[in-house]
């Protein structure tokens, strides 16, 4: 940030008073009419997108405190100068975790019985959780220092959210100061924003009667409040909110979750009332009985309860795998279902080529929601269960989830529905369609010839966990494609040349054009995981993504790797199964990736336009484990195999199974045998428990 900047927003907006705000809004509208005209006209940046976020959100912030000094030459007013989303990004201090599912008291059990075993709990030793009803809104997570409210940040991608702090500041549930006389020095509060369900249906009922689009649900009536670029329209929308977690923190550490929730009250907070504290599975289920019970007449959606191990030193230990926490679980419920008409069955084409089909429904309402589209999953799920256009069919939809069908009712079957024959050929690019053994899907052969292949890619690639580039939506591309423009993804780094081109365009004004451009070159610097999981290759989803990144580091080792990949039993194969969650159809996927030239061909386009940043390293690489490979062998005594995994893992280690000259250090429990031979005759460093713990507590 620059000097100046730095300067302009001393003061936080809260703090201004009238005459302070009033000059800050004239210099702020000065300094942002000066970055538009030379970003816009003169296509030389004055300043970082995120240092012109800053000033915009600051501007926001201050016109909504003292909405009367609003001038005529507002940044606010002026249409089209807005960033393409119009919010900031910010990094989270600490990642917003989302939540394993269990659907039924089997999977709590099993919930349950993993914690015990991961603490090496036996069943009689007492465990207590809260269940707390799970709400569909929202997540948000808000920042206070000394007890003032500082950022409010969505959770986006789980690693950084939009900063919709202007907003946050008009909503009566969230308190802006923290009601307690010694508030921590920093501390992150988590909840959720949700829309009551009863001010849902009144403005729906307002937005019909002004001929505008209602919302599908109260959940995104909610996220459509929050994210107004006006902050007054948000303070119009009577939005609640639930506090439950905690994120990063300085100066204060709850001991339970039961505690914090109360700690949350004192300051301000709202938290759910239905909330209650747990001792066995039956007090968990019974929870769940009720709240399904209940559910209809509360004033907000829930979609389950969630369980949270109550004490936060087992939380602690527990840790958490991939993106969830293991000392929590959300208990769905059941999913609601409706029956309606099937008109028709298309067949839709991804980017891996699997042809799915898909329902065209009599349009119903399930769960609050109107549905007129449902997947019926592959070819294998649609002949077994025989469903015929023309059918009476009943449809399931579970939270986010596709609407599924499940199946026909037969007795009210029409006399002349026929089975459905799956095309031999795919009906974008009429290329040849196969089926492999054992597996459910149909394939179109077409690669990417085949326009929805290559669409979808090209779709996945702009798409926001991967490049994040706004301004490009899914008709534009199909446009650019059929036209040559984007064939492929390094094309987009080249679509500046065709600037005047896209110009011409029906709907790409000068403005729209030079967003765009703009969005793509902030992309041109790149993480290493975003980088892998946009290319869209089979299993590789973002986690797994985030797991080659860190092991490889570098685009050019990872570069390497998938060349090392081809050959026959080689040592980056091994490595690649040690990774704890990465099995070995990853590791096909990724050898039928590289086998392809025309993908070697895109990876090399790409290198050539873009900065591949490395991947940071995995969490607490200061600590003597970082990068280390260890064995564990015997009985450990303080802690279970599982845990103990689970540190290693937190403290950047990697752990596996078996000893070799790779291995870097053993550790030793009771009865320890044939590796700790092994070990010794490798010369492998060889360590007891104790040692282990004391690496653990530095
Ligand atoms: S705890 C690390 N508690 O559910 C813990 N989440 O499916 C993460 N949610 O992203 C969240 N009510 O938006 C938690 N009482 C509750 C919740 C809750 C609703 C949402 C939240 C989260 C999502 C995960």
């Amino acid at each position: 940030m620059t000097q100046a900047i730095r300067k302009a927003i001393r003061k936080a907006p809260e703090q201004l008073s009238e005459t302070e705000a009033r000059q800050a809004l004239a210099a702020l509208a000065q300094q942002l009419a000066d970055a538009d005209r030379a970003y816009f006209q003169d296509d030389a940046p004055l300043m970082s997108d995120a240092d012109y976020d800053a000033l915009r959100q600051r501007n926001r912030a201050i016109e909504a405190r003292f909405p009367a000094l609003q001038r005529a030459d507002s940044p606010e007013r002026k249409v089209g100068s807005t960033p393409a989303s119009g919010f900031a990004s910010v990094a989270h201090r600490q990642a917003m975790l989302s939540l394993a599912n269990a659907f039924d008291a089997d999977d709590v059990a099993d919930f349950l019985g993993r914690v015990r075993r991961f603490l090496g709990l036996d069943e009689t030793a007492p465990l207590a959780l809260t269940a707390e009803p799970k709400i569909d809104g929202l997540s948000l997570s808000i920042t206070y220092e000394q007890g003032r409210i500082a950022q409010a940040l969505t959770r986006g991608d789980g690693t950084s959210g939009e900063d919709v702090t202007a907003n946050v500041l008009n909503l009566p549930q969230i308190p802006q100061k923290l009601e307690s006389e010694a508030p921590p020095a920093l501390i992150e509060i988590r909840g959720e924003v949700y829309l009551p369900k009863s001010e849902f249906l009144r403005m729906n009922a307002e937005l019909l009667a002004a001929n505008a689009k209602p919302y599908a649900n109260p959940r995104n009536a909610a996220a459509g409040s929050l994210r107004q670029i006006d902050p007054s329209v948000t303070a119009t929308r009577p939005l609640g909110f639930f506090a439950y977690g905690l994120g990063a923190s300085e100066g204060y550490t709850p001991t339970r979750q039961w505690q914090w929730l109360a700690d949350l009250q004192r300051w301000g907070f709202l938290t759910t009332p239905e909330t209650r504290l747990c001792h066995s599975l039956d007090d968990l289920l019974a929870v769940h009985a009720e709240l399904m019970q209940q559910r209809s007449r509360l004033d907000y959606d829930i979609d389950g309860v969630v369980y949270k191990v109550d004490d936060s030193a087992l939380q602690e230990r527990l840790g958490q795998v991939a993106r969830a926490p293991r000392w929590a679980i959300a208990h769905k419920f059941p999913a609601e279902q409706a029956q309606t008409r099937l008109l028709n069955i298309r067949i839709q084409v991804g980017r891996t080529g699997v042809m799915t089909p898909v329902a065209e429904l009599e349009p119903v309402t399930v769960g609050g929601v109107v549905v007129s589209r449902a997947t019926l999953h592959n070819e294998a799920e649609l002949s077994r269960r025989d469903v015929r256009t023309g059918d009476l069919v009943t449809i399931q939809r579970a939270g986010d989830v596709i609407p599924q069908v499940l199946g026909p009712l037969l007795s009210a079957r029409p006399a002349d529905a026929v089975p459905f024959q799956f095309p031999e050929r795919c009906p974008v690019c009429n290329s040849r369609s196969e089926r492999l053994a054992g597996e459910v899907a149909r394939r179109c052969t077409g690669g990417l010839i085949c326009a929805a292949q290559a669409v979808e890619r090209l779709k996945h690639f702009v798409s926001r966990e991967a490049f994040d580039i706004e301004g490009l939506g899914g008709k534009s591309i199909e446009a650019f494609w059929q036209d040559g423009l984007l064939r492929e993804p390094a094309d987009l780094f080249r679509l500046h040349r065709q600037a005047a081109l896209i110009q011409q365009r029906e709907g790409w004004g000068q403005k729209a054009v030079a967003n765009l451009l703009a969005s793509v070159e902030a992309r041109r610097r790149i993480s290493l995981e975003r980088f892998i999981y946009a290319l869209g290759i089979r299993h590789i989803g973002q986690a797994t993504a985030r797991l080659i990144a860190q092991h490889f580091g570098t685009l050019d080792a990872w570069r390497s790797g998938l060349d090392a990949l081809t050959q026959d039993a080689s040592p980056v194969e091994t490595a690649l199964l040690g990774i704890d969650s990465l099995g070995p159809s990853t590791i096909e996927s990724l050898k039928g990736f590289i086998a392809e030239p025309h993908n070697r061909e895109v990876l090399a386009a790409l290198a050539q336009e873009l900065e591949v940043l490395p991947a940071t390293a995995p969490p607490k690489s200061d600590s003597p484990l970082a990068g280390k490979t260890l064995v564990f062998t015997g009985t450990l005594r303080q802690m279970t195999r599982a845990e103990a995994k689970a540190r290693a893992e937190r403290l950047g280690a990697k752990v596996s199974g078996s000893v070799s000259a790779s291995t870097d250090l053993l550790v030793a429990g009771e009865s320890a045998g044939s590796k700790a031979r092994k070990a010794a005759e490798l010369g492998v460093e060889v360590i007891d428990e104790a040692a282990w713990i004391a690496l653990l507590t530095p």
